[in-house]
């Protein structure tokens, strides 16, 4: 659980000063320095001209913060970790900081810088717009790079296979294709600003519970058609410079000594040109991993039981046990990402940051990706003539909630509710400083009341007396741990419900890693799902209550109605004391993930014939779109291409998601094959055409070691969700086997 060190960081100083000893002397010509040449030319260039200890120097990071009361290495800026510059070469000092939502310092390196929060993956996901995705990855590369960095742990992309899972907000959904179309834009932005990204954490880490040790247990081709194929598709479209080896086993070999993750996987199949390293503290072995297809140990100084890729690895190229050519290999793969995203070309260096410029764009993912899940008789949008709005919860005054561990973003003007528990790893609590009652007030004139719901008959007067009632809710959540239930937190429930007793017109903003129970749904006016929103959150959640913008997210996951809908109802061990959530019992062994296998999320719900709360894709706006007849044509090489009109029917602006699904031949479950997101003016028509590659007909056949599309009859379903189906096309496909890195 604890992200404490483990060791001293002092073997990585020893080598970061005889590192910089050694690179003295003359400079060499540096023929690689020639960007006209191809980044694999120029890799190999540079690895002609290293020396052994050069190359070591390379292969391993160091924790590039304070720990354990030990200063930092030379190296370091206060994040995740560095390696020292190579400065006989010419190539600058690696730079990783964390992650996803925004340029975030570990522990107490915190209040040393700010950064821009992006909203959580999730509410990414949830815009269903990869230029929502690229956009704010570029925003948070550019932001990266300006501090100094030129590596972003980003890129998360692990399959949502529970709500309860402490880091789903880091990640994209349950939909491959969706959460791979989603990550692989956000890695896409990022790199175009000279930063390289990573994918991570490969692969199924689904669960934070007992993580370091965990066995994740899933048949090979559920996994190259669920969570692997969510990486296959965020790497072809991304081409990250890094992915990085998850702390679990999968099928019983850890992830960063696991040889068909590494080597057969990612790196032969899917012909990864990039590197692999290590999550913080999951390398286990020296041979066994530079064999499987690891290519730098992270922070092992400091994380890992000892630093395998420094001695130990040594004397297994010694003694011919690795060869020369792997560790030749992993330097090159490593320089290669740098030349390809331009690192070296364009090194990062601090340079001024325009917050307000970036705060728009977080603002803007917000906003898109925020889903209206109830709006009973129109209560949203709310007019600026209300006589009176009671805001209500979760420190509403104050700001909006982040999640927690290595991704959480200090932005500008820091953590608006500091002091909750837990103030250290994963902790501290934060909450950006965008206070919704503030940005409501403001549109209401000021007739905004609050109460912090600690008193819920206090809470529940204010409501009565307010022409509407805004009850923020809360659930943290963080890397590192599960939840043990679904439940909010505290008196949470009891507060919704008493409010919406004594006021029906009740809208009800969740700030939340994901589906919660919701015993109050019936008795409220309107919830609006607003996940962790970012540092601009409020002032979304406000534009979006007030019809500034029309709600447009659709929902990346099924929202089970309790746990017993999940194939693991319970999580052994989950839980955080610090939060009132002591664990039960012991973490397990092994997690069987074979119980839905590739069935996740709404093909699970299929499967088993039962509903959720809210299905996969579902989401509400302020108008209502139709859509014409679906029409459908193939060519001989399987491609499909379906084409639709969709009419915005009701009289205010909109944006819709119409989704695309298909049954494979003699299969009851359905597979998202594409979607689009458009923005239609009242009374607009706009023509949908969507080319759907054969890959995303396909079926993973083991034997073969390649996709395959059956010969048959498949089912294609336009629908407002996986749930809510307006029409079917039947088309018949030839055999075809398409390559993977169709997308
Ligand atoms: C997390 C990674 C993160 C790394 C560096 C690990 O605990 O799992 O996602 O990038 O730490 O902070």
């Amino acid at each position: 659980m604890s992200r404490r060190p483990r060791r001293l960081s002092a073997c990585a100083f020893a080598l970061a000063v005889v590192a910089t000893a050694t690179a003295a002397g003359e400079p060499p010509a540096r023929p690689w320095m020639n960007a006209s040449l191809s980044p694999d030319a120029r890799a190999a260039l540079v690895v002609q001209a290293m020396s052994q200890d050069e190359k070591f120097q390379l292969i391993t990071t160091a924790y590039g913060s304070a720990s354990d009361g030990k200063p930092a290495p030379a190296c370091a800026l206060g994040s995740a970790a560095c390696a020292p510059a190579l400065s006989r070469l010419g190539l600058p000092a690696l730079q990783e900081t964390d992650a996803g939502l925004g340029v975030a310092r570990p522990l107490n390196a915190h209040s040393r810088d700010v950064a821009t929060a992006l909203p959580s993956g999730l509410a990414t996901a949830a815009s269903w717009d990869p230029a929502v995705a690229e956009a704010g990855g570029a925003m948070i590369g550019r932001e990266a790079h300006r501090k100094g960095f030129n590596v972003l742990l980003a890129g998360g992309v692990n399959l949502l296979r529970d709500p309860r899972n402490g880091r789903n907000f880091e990640y994209a959904g349950e939909d491959p294709l969706l959460a791979g179309v989603m990550a692989g834009h956000a890695v896409r932005g990022i790199q175009s600003q000279h930063v390289v990204s990573t994918l991570k954490h490969y692969a199924v880490n689904d669960l934070e519970t007992g993580r370091n040790t965990m066995n994740a247990k899933l048949d090979r081709v559920a996994a190259r058609e669920s969570d692997l194929r969510a990486f296959e598709i965020a790497l072809g479209i991304g081409a990250p410079g890094s992915v990085m080896c998850a702390y679990n086993r999968v099928n019983g070999t850890y992830a960063c000594e696991n040889a068909w993750l590494l080597d057969q996987v990612l790196k032969r199949d899917w012909g990864y040109q990039g590197f692999v390293m290590s999550d913080w503290g999951a390398v286990h072995s020296a041979a066994k991993s530079a064999l499987a297809g690891l290519d730098q140990e992270s922070a092992g100084e400091t994380f890992d039981p000892q630093m395998f890729f420094a001695a130990p690895l040594r004397e297994a190229i010694a003694k011919g046990e690795v060869p020369q050519a792997r560790l030749d290999d992993m330097v090159r793969r490593i320089l290669r990402s740098l030349f390809a995203v331009g690192a070296i070309d364009h090194p990062a260096k601090a340079a001024p940051i325009d917050y307000a410029a970036d705060a728009k764009v977080s603002q803007h993912a917000a906003e898109a990706g925020a889903v209206l899940l109830r709006n009973q008789d129109n209560l949203l949008p709310l007019a600026r003539t209300l006589a009176s709005v009671a805001v209500i919860g979760a420190h509403a005054d104050r700001g909006v909630l982040a999640g927690g561990g290595s991704s959480a973003v200090t932005a500008p003007g820091g953590n608006a509710v500091p002091g909750l528990a837990p103030t250290v790893w994963p902790g501290p609590v934060m909450y950006h400083p965008s206070a919704p009652l503030a940005a409501i007030a403001r549109r209401v004139g000021g007739k905004a009341s609050y109460a912090s719901g600690e008193d819920i008959a206090a809470a529940a007067k204010l409501a009565a007396s307010s022409a509407v009632a805004v009850v923020f809710v809360q659930q943290w959540a963080a890397e590192s741990f599960d939840r043990p239930s679904m439940a909010l937190d505290g008196h949470q429930d009891a507060l919704v419900a008493a409010v919406a007793k004594a006021n029906p017109r009740t809208v009800v903003v969740l700030e939340n890693n994901g589906p919660v129970a919701m015993p109050w749904l019936a008795q409220t006016a309107a919830v609006l799902e607003a996940w962790y929103p970012g540092n601009a959150g409020g002032e979304a959640i406000a534009r979006l209550l007030f019809g500034e913008v029309a709600p447009s997210g659709r929902l990346p996951l099924s929202w089970p109605r309790d746990a017993s809908q999940l194939p693991r109802p319970a999580i052994a061990g989950a839980g955080l004391a610090a939060i009132g959530l002591p664990p039960q019992g012991q973490p397990a062994d092994t997690v069987d993930y074979d119980i839905e296998g590739a069935d996740v999320g709404y093909r699970w719900f299929q499967r088993r014939g039962s509903e959720p709360l809210f299905p996969f894709g579902y989401g509400l706006g302020y108008t209502t779109f139709g859509y014409g007849p679906l029409t459908v044509t193939t060519d001989a090489a399987g491609a499909v291409t379906a084409s639709f009109a969709v009419t915005n029917t009701g009289s205010r602006a909109g944006a819709d998601v119409p989704q695309l699904y298909v049954q494979l031949p003699g299969e009851q479950v359905s597979r998202l094959v594409g979607w689009q997101k458009l923005a239609l003016r009242p009374g607009e028509t706009k023509r949908v055409r969507l080319a759907l590659p054969a890959v995303r007909f396909a079926r993973y056949d083991d034997r073969g070691h390649g996709w395959r599309v059956a010969a048959g009859t498949y089912r294609l379903l336009l629908g407002r969700s996986s749930a809510q189906i307006e029409q079917r096309a039947e088309l018949r496909l030839p055999a075809v086997f398409p390559a993977g890195a169709q997308r």
